[in-house]
């Protein structure tokens, strides 16, 4: 049965902090978008509510076995117009990491849509100040209540909004962030879930950030899990090196995310000229590169994240210090123009953004 959306709109709205200084993620606007799934109804019930806590059975399966997946991506606001960025590729996404995590699947492009409308209503939480924008993440979590081990039969599909600021919370935009290469514990390997975006990466992750923060390093970077020789990803980016001229970033392996906005920076950069190498890239290689100079940059790519040159890279014993700690040339190029595209502040070639129209 195809989905309709009903609009439950707050009367009492919600006192919005303060934009001059915005954080990450912990502020949420008025509204937000849930879903309900069964067996015997499918995907139902899809509605816009006031923001508001949910209630779950304690027994809910996601408290248990973490069978719960998200995404995240981004709105803005130009020139009167309301700009999301490639929010269908996400939704894409969503489903694939939803086929691995055993989660049903949803309608992309009814949750485009409904995202639009979710927006659309709480479109002055937008913020406009350079580096900001209203995050939005949906997610998925498994509502059975049962903790027997098994794939639930109920979910719920939520979408909430939240005006931000940069990610580091450490850093403006644009200032060179620390890695902490980790060689001990892992993220993901083939086969496993590494390529989805399950909750469950991310709680795996926190005890290497934690490590890594206590000895001064803003983000763990993860080697691959067999070896522990080849780059991976950064615990909220992808990551690409710039040596001698050509950009390397690891090829999509099956325990690595594939980014949004890595995919994006791919395609602008072969659009500039760039030949961009996706394939196994070793520490080694980068360590060599770095003590012969051919080191040029390293940056991060994620869309809380957007583009995030790296200053410093700390692997083993050695302290690798890129481009003197300060921002590249092709960093700055690709933060700025990918942040003008996503504002409609420059041109978009490529398609990439999709304003905001409610139907
Ligand atoms: C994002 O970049 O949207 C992410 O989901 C990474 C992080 C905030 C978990």
């Amino acid at each position: 049965m195809a989905l309709e959306l009903t609009i439950h709109e707050r009367t009492d709205k919600k006192t919005k902090p303060d934009y001059n200084d915005l954080s990450f993620g912990t502020n949420f606007t008025d509204h937000m978008f849930v879903m309900d799934y069964d067996k015997e109804q499918g995907w139902h019930d899809a509605r816009i509510t006031p923001y508001e806590p949910v209630s779950l059975d304690p027994s809910a399966l996601v408290f248990h076995y973490g069978q719960a997946v998200f995404e995240g991506l981004k709105a803005y606001k130009a020139n009167g117009e309301i700009l999301l960025f490639r929010p269908e590729k996400n939704f894409e996404r969503l489903n694939i990491s939803n086929e691995r995590m055993n989660i049903p699947q949803v309608d992309e492009s009814f949750l485009v849509e409904a995202l639009q409308t979710l927006v659309h209503m709480d479109q002055d939480w937008i913020p406009t100040k350079k580096g900001q924008s209203l995050y939005i993440r949906p997610f998925v979590i498994a509502t059975e209540p049962v903790i027997n081990v098994k794939p639930s039969s109920q979910y719920k599909l939520m979408i909430i909004l939240s005006p931000v600021g940069a990610y580091y919370s450490n850093s403006d935009q644009m200032s060179p962030v620390k890695i902490y290469v980790e060689d001990e514990f892992v993220r993901s390997v083939k086969g496993g879930v590494g390529f989805t975006k399950t909750s469950g990466n991310y709680a795996a992750s926190l005890r290497a950030q934690t490590k890594a923060t206590e000895l001064g390093y803003d983000q763990v970077l993860w080697l691959d899990a067999l070896e522990k020789k080849y780059v991976e990803e950064v615990g909220s980016m992808n990551i690409f090196f710039k040596i001698n001229g050509e950009v390397v970033t690891p090829a999509l392996n099956g325990s690595i995310l594939a980014g949004v906005t890595r995919d994006s920076v791919i395609e602008l950069l072969k659009h500039w000229g760039y030949t961009v190498q996706e394939r196994r890239l070793s520490m080694e290689e980068i360590a060599e590169a770095h003590k012969d100079g051919t080191l040029e940059e390293v940056f991060g790519t994620g869309t809380a994240a957007v583009i995030s040159p790296v200053g410093m890279l700390k692997w083993k014993d050695k302290e690798m210090v890129v481009n003197n700690k300060e921002t590249g040339k092709l960093s700055l190029d690709l933060y700025q123009t990918i942040a003008g595209i996503q504002t409609g502040e420059e041109k978009d070639p490529f398609g990439w953004t999709v304003p905001v129209e409610v139907k």
